[in-house]
């Protein structure tokens, strides 16, 4: 078989980025989007206190859009995907040109499975596409390797997500009716339940391969199981563990292209949206296993975690671009898959941009670089970048838009609810955690909150709103009667403090320990955040400020992302203040397991300690029982009563202390072509998964001279093991 490595045809020096194609001017939005725009941009703009009139509002409307994230009526996950042999298929004519005609590439239909993935017509909101062009990107993240089986991050921001490809695919089912919400199938193309329901078998896509143009079989999804998943050395990226599909969960394979899971209890349908990204996307087992230890006795889990550095390239994917060129601290690149197995209706091999660019900044510069006309698409996700974001879009010849998803976006301060000993804490430590696991030290939290005034100062306007823990209000299962919402109370919060022992003796403003624990010193709580975005650094200190005028003094502890959770991980924090980045407070069905501490190292703030005891309260037994109710369930009204209850419990018992709560946008480039209005920043997935970025496309007349490796393929993985794009 030939290897892609001759593929890399005219790959020119890397030129520095290259300057923005001329703006063009901006698609007429529907009405309600332009009379929802204007009135909101005027609102914030005066929110904000600032002297300029709306007066922009016309100009600006068009480029900003609202979106209450309510799913189209009557789309079926059948409307945007299903497998299919077409007629024929087709590809970009450079690739066909200088690669397929040249006998360095066999001919597209034998690089297609024999039924590949079809988009159907509701993935297409602006039609079929056409070739070309790029897709630029900021991610603050930085790749570690392009082992993500054993747990290294390719640098977050969507990178991971344009390589791997998962059993099923959740992220865009925000698009589907909610009646007819199932998993899309994905590496996965069929599954049918056995009549008791303890048995799903699978058939996997047959005859796609990986980049590098190995078969995917059976074989990847095994080795992933067996070797990753059920390795108690090997955390994959995204912590699949056996837990995630049920203790006692069996999966083999039947064939090549048939696997089977037998589970423990009946048609647990929440384990097909765990599917998904991230806890089942198999690596290539094929370059894989001969680093594993347990094939390769010569290696430690560390070398295995180790084996493929950032520095190596055309690591082999089943997704639509495969990362071709890496430079530290400035760009990755990654090529269209020319094994890519997914077609439009049309039979045009996906997808339909060339080239995907990521230029490593910071986090903060994502808003920065699309507003600057440097990239193309980002989550907009700090408020603070709102108005700027806005004023930007408004400007006539603005090059880029905004489209606000639904309120899916949230920050809480997490308390850690292990009084027994995870993460090993000092006396001072436990001592804490003792309080945080009384209700009254936590309901004295919360009313210490100035939610209104934490929101103020992200962003004026009506954008952020209060939030209380629980469900956000944008989740269907929302229920705001079963709310409760402390009110900021700073006075109220010393008298439960004093009601538990904890006053000021010493008048230093700050409440004290009785004299019989830790000699009565100033009850301290360690408040870990990142530093990484101007978001957090801001919450962290109104969080500090406002535990101060109910008495409690808190300290913190900036630590940048991975460091973070990796304390939060080996549960050494009091306190975590955490984004909203998982989805089980939207959706609920998305990684239900995770709304209370179901197994003993499941949990974000409650695991077992060095004894395996997870010493519930109460309260979390009883989130337990209603969440394994709601997961056993299809019945729409008890699963709808489940959460009620769900939703008065963690509220009542502040289970978390909810801070804001507000909506996500999109800045994408007007010249990309196919962004669903209402795309979640978050919410069964990240954006860069709901999108299906393979389907996006930009029209003719306006593509870009962005590409920076254009006519080439991504080159040889296997042939040249310690470095990147050299020849065999
Ligand atoms: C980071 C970003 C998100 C999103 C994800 C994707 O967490 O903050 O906006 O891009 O990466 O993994």
């Amino acid at each position: 078989m030939r290897t892609p490595q001759d593929y890399c045809d005219g790959a020119g020096p890397l030129n520095a980025i290259q300057a923005a194609a001329p703006m063009t001017r901006c698609e007429q939005l529907p009405p309600p989007w332009r009379i929802l725009g204007a009135a909101l941009i005027a609102l914030v703009i005066s929110g904000c206190g600032e002297s300029e009139p709306a007066r922009s509002a016309t100009p600006i409307a068009p480029s900003v859009e609202l979106d209450t994230g309510r799913p189209v009526r009557g789309v079926r996950p059948a409307d945007l995907v299903r497998f299919q042999a077409l007629p024929a298929y087709s590809e970009p004519d450079w690739v066909t040109r200088n690669f397929v005609a040249k006998g360095r590439l066999p001919p597209v239909q034998e690089r297609l499975p024999r039924e590949p993935l079809v988009f159907g017509s509701a993935a297409m909101p602006d039609g079929q596409g056409v070739y070309g062009d790029v897709l630029r990107q900021i991610t603050g993240g930085r790749p570690e390797g392009w082992n993500y089986s054993a747990g290294q991050s390719q640098g977050w921001g969507g990178v991971d997500i344009g390589t791997m490809e998962c059993l099923t695919r959740t992220g865009p089912l925000f698009l589907v009716d909610r009646e007819a919400l199932e998993p899309l199938p994905n590496l996965a193309k069929a599954w049918t339940w056995s009549r008791d329901g303890l048995q799903l078998t699978m058939d996997l896509v047959e005859g796609a391969k990986w980049s590098d143009g190995h078969p995917f079989t059976s074989d990847d999804v095994m080795f992933y199981w067996l070797d990753n998943v059920l390795d108690p050395n090997v955390s994959p990226l995204n912590g699949a563990s056996d837990d995630s599909f049920g203790p006692g969960t069996k999966l083999e394979a039947l064939g090549r292209y048939k696997i089977r899971w037998t589970f423990k209890r009946p048609f647990p349908r929440d384990y097909l949206y765990q599917m998904a990204y991230g806890k089942f996307c198999p690596g290539p087992a094929h370059v894989l296993r001969p680093q594993h230890p347990r094939y390769n006795r010569a290696n430690s889990y560390q070398d295995y975690k180790q084996a493929f550095p950032a520095s190596r390239m055309n690591f082999p994917t089943m997704g639509a671009w495969v990362v071709t060129e890496y430079r530290p601290d400035d760009i990755l690149i990654l090529r269209r898959n020319p094994y890519f197995w997914k077609v439009d209706a049309s039979g045009r091999q996906l997808p339909y941009l060339d080239e995907m660019q990521y230029r490593l900044l910071g986090w903060n510069d994502r808003d920065v670089q699309v507003i600057a006309g440097g990239s193309d698409l980002a989550n907009l996700e700090s408020p603070a970048s709102f108005v700027e974001a806005m004023r930007g879009a408004a400007k006539p010849g603005a090059g880029y838009r905004v489209a606000f998803g639904p309120r899916t976006s949230a920050y809480s301060v997490l308390m850690n609810l292990s009084g027994n000993g995870w993460g090993e804490p000092d006396t001072r430590g436990q001592a804490l955690r003792n309080l945080n696991r009384q209700q009254a030290f936590r309901q004295a939290i919360t009313m210490a909150m100035d939610r209104k005034s934490l929101g103020q100062t992200q962003v004026g306007g009506p954008f952020i709103k209060p939030y209380a823990g629980g469900l956000l209000a944008s989740s269907p299962f929302y229920d705001a009667q079963a709310t409760r919402m402390f009110d900021h109370n700073p006075s109220a919060a010393r008298a439960l403090l004093s009601s538990i022992g904890l006053v000021d003796r010493d008048g230093d403003g700050y409440v004290n320990y009785p004299p019989d624990v830790l000699k009565g010193e100033n009850v301290t709580a360690i408040l870990t955040a990142s530093p990484d975005t101007i978001t957090e650094r801001t919450l962290a200190e109104g969080v500090l400020l406002f535990a101060r005028d109910a008495g409690l003094r808190v300290v913190l502890r900036f630590a940048s992302g991975p460091q973070r959770d990796a304390l939060v991980a080996s549960g050494q924090f009091d306190w975590v203040l955490a984004r909203h980045d998982t989805t089980e407070l939207t959706t609920v069905v998305q990684g239900a397991d995770a709304l209370a501490p179901m197994g003993p190292y499941t949990h974000k703030f409650h695991r077992a300690g060095p004894n395996g005891d997870l010493d519930l309260l109460p309260y979390e037994s009883e989130m337990v029982r209603l969440t394994k109710a709601f997961i056993a369930t299809d019945n729409k009204a008890k699963r709808r009563q489940l959460m009620s209850r769900y939703q008065l419990v963690s509220t009542e018992q502040v289970n978390a202390v909810g801070l804001i709560q507000f909506p996500g946008g999109l800045l994408i480039n007007k010249r990309i072509a196919n962004v669903p209005p209402g795309t979640p920043t978050i919410m069964f997935n990240w954006e860069e998964y709901a999108l299906m970025r393979e389907r996006l496309f930009v029209p003719k007349a306006r593509q870009s001279r962005h590409e920076l490796r254009p006519g080439t393929l991504p080159g040889c993985f296997a042939c040249r093991p310690s470095a990147g794009r050299g020849k065999p």
